[in-house]
């Protein structure tokens, strides 16, 4: 477990850039893009930052390699991860880049399509119960026999950095375009790639939203009652935003950070995918969405910030789009229109 300085880590604890450094030309630099109907939607310039187009599917494999990386230096043999999915695909990637072997504890009811990319990635694959606390049990028992280190889906200094990265990218490229963001939106499990959005704003007069699914909203709960507090998930088709708990330091990092939390319901988050999908031609996985919805949300309560004192600028919102990793069954019943949506099975 990462034990986090009372003080409050600092910048050089999780360090984005350095991560930001090294990840270049180690991952996609994805692509940012626009779409003048969803513009039109939000009344701002939405800029979509695309990491579903990442490798590994997700932005998950920026924190997996950084963190193995650095593991593999320092001699390590093997790596164990527990996830919902995608983190566990980026660590099987990463492991096998480096020769080390990895295991990683998923739920049983994980996505299929992320069970079997860490298969092919050589990983040894554990099914276990849905419940992060029990797959963290599971996860921490293998390393205790193995020796290997767990690296953690969030609540790990690397991990928080590398998440981070897309977030900087997003937001120096938005500079380099004239059109600096007032607003950055991410969706939050486990809140690693959150808390290393706020570290990547650092400095800079953007307002950063977290974005977690009605039922699912432990980093809400967390912020209310000033500490890391869990929920019971309830389902929902943002599969990779159910753990139970926000991690001990994406919360202490974004407790004095963030600037709120926006819950959606999964409809918002359908109504985001196929906005992409439609609009774009961009295949997101319903967590990949939902930063998107949040961003919706935003617009239509009037809650975005203003830009800029005393100019009549546009104002100019970031989304991550973490992630496209999803069952072509779901993508049918969510593309679907409602009327059919109805006659389709879940
Ligand atoms: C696509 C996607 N988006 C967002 C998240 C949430 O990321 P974090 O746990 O860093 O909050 C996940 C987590 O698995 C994910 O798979």
């Amino acid at each position: 477990m990462f034990h986090t300085d009372p003080a409050g880590p600092d910048r050089a604890a999780v360090d984005v850039t350095a991560a930001a450094r090294w990840l270049d030309g180690q991952v996609v630099r994805t692509p940012v893009l626009r779409s003048p109907a969803i513009d039109r939607l939000a009344g701002a310039r939405v800029l979509l930052k695309a990491e579903n187009l990442q490798a590994g599917g997700s932005y998950k494999m920026r924190g997996g390699l950084y963190a193995v990386s650095r593991l593999a230096a320092a001699g390590h043999a093997g790596v164990v991860a527990q996830s919902t999915g995608n983190h566990a695909v980026a660590v099987a990637l990463a492991a096998r880049r480096y020769g080390l072997a990895a295991t990683v504890v998923l739920p049983v009811d994980a996505a299929p399509t992320k069970v079997a990319q860490a298969r092919a990635a050589g990983a040894r694959v554990l099914l276990v119960d849905s419940d992060t606390a029990e797959r963290l049990a599971v996860a921490r028992e293998i390393s205790d026999e193995t020796g290997h280190p767990i690296v953690d889906a969030y609540d790990h200094p690397d991990v928080v950095a590398g998440q981070g990265s897309a977030s900087l990218e997003l937001i120096e490229e938005a500079e380099r375009a004239g059109t600096p963001l007032d607003a950055l939106v991410l969706p939050v499990g486990g809140g690693g790639g959150v808390a290393g959005a706020c570290l990547a704003a650092a400095g800079r007069p953007i307002e950063v939203y977290g974005v977690e699914p009605v039922g699912c909203d432990s980093l809400a709960r967390s912020l209310a009652a000033g500490r890391p507090t869990p929920v019971r998930p309830v389902p929902t088709i943002a599969d990779g935003l159910r753990p139970s708990c926000v991690g001990e330091l994406p919360f202490a990092i974004l407790r004095s950070r963030l600037r709120g939390v926006i819950r959606v319901d999964d409809e918002e988050i359908a109504e985001a995918f196929r906005l992409l999908l439609m609009e774009l031609k961009v295949l997101a996985e319903p967590s990949g969405a939902a930063g998107l919805a949040g961003a919706l949300r935003l617009a239509t309560d009037g809650a975005l910030p203003a830009a800029g004192p005393g100019t009549q600028r546009q104002r100019t919102v970031g989304v991550v789009l973490t992630g496209g990793n999803v069952e072509a069954e779901l993508v049918a019943r969510l593309a679907a229109p409602a009327r059919l949506r109805e006659e389709v099975p879940a």
